[in-house]
């Protein structure tokens, strides 16, 4: 059974990259949906596009790219990609849009707030939100997360909403207590956070092991 991957397009396509690696080599397959905005969100943060046509492709280079820029950081990930089936955003008759389908799960990384809301009010405007509306009806488990600073009354009360209807709201806030030298450190380490609330092995980033100075030593990885 796959997990379920949707990007939305709040900042933080590096996020989704992260969870996509760690999920498929660790043996996971992945549903990946990726919302109209966020491949503006892509485009601003990396320089690449996201093209339904050239998905494999697009992907590809995507997943390859590290944090900070460099373009075959993760070029292994190659032997992974027959794990991904892509479904294009505005197909609300692919698998993901039925209860019946199965998944694992779905994860939102990173959430805009656009789509925190929509969730929360079940609009279900495209197969992202769709999908999150049947992850919640069907009891799975839907992490969310949220990436907007500062919040307003509004999204605070649509996360509240999420957090009620049993989806895990997870804000996309990196901590400093696991050792981060580098840009990756710190994506890793809400990665890793959003595979720990979806119960998937990682090792993303160092555990807290209960003594101070940890976060001075450096070297998460
Ligand atoms: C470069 C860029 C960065 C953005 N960053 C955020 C963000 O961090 N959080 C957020 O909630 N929206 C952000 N947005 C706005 C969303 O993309 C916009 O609300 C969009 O409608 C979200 O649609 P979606 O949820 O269907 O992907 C950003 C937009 C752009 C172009």
């Amino acid at each position: 059974m796959p997990w379920i991957v949707g990007v939305s397009g709040a900042s933080g396509t590096p996020y989704a990259a992260a969870v996509l690696r760690a999920l498929v080599e660790r043996g996971e397959s992945v549903d990946l949906v990726v919302s109209r905005a966020s491949r503006l969100t892509l485009l601003d943060e990396t320089g690449l596009p996201f093209r339904d046509a050239h998905w494999r492709d697009d992907l590809r280079a995507w997943l390859a790219r590290g944090a900070d820029g460099k373009p075959d950081t993760f070029d292994a990930f190659e032997d992974h990609l027959d794990a991904v089936r892509h479904w294009s955003a505005g197909d609300l008759a692919a698998g993901p849009s039925s209860g019946s389908y199965p998944s694992k799960g779905m994860l939102i990384v990173p959430a805009s707030t656009a789509c925190v809301a929509g969730v929360a009010l079940g609009l279900s405007k495209d197969l992202l939100q769709r999908a999150a509306s049947v992850t919640l009806k069907e009891g799975r488990k839907l992490v969310v997360a949220v990436r907007e600073t500062p919040l307003n009354g509004q999204t605070l009360r649509h996360l509240v909403s999420l957090d009620e209807a049993g989806a895990t709201v997870l804000p996309a806030s990196p901590a400093f207590y696991a050792g981060a030298t580098h840009i990756q450190d710190l994506v890793d380490f809400v990665a890793g956070r959003v595979l720990d609330a979806a119960g998937v092995e990682h090792h993303l980033y160092r555990r807290w092991e209960g003594e101070l100075g940890g976060g001075s030593r450096g070297g998460t990885t």
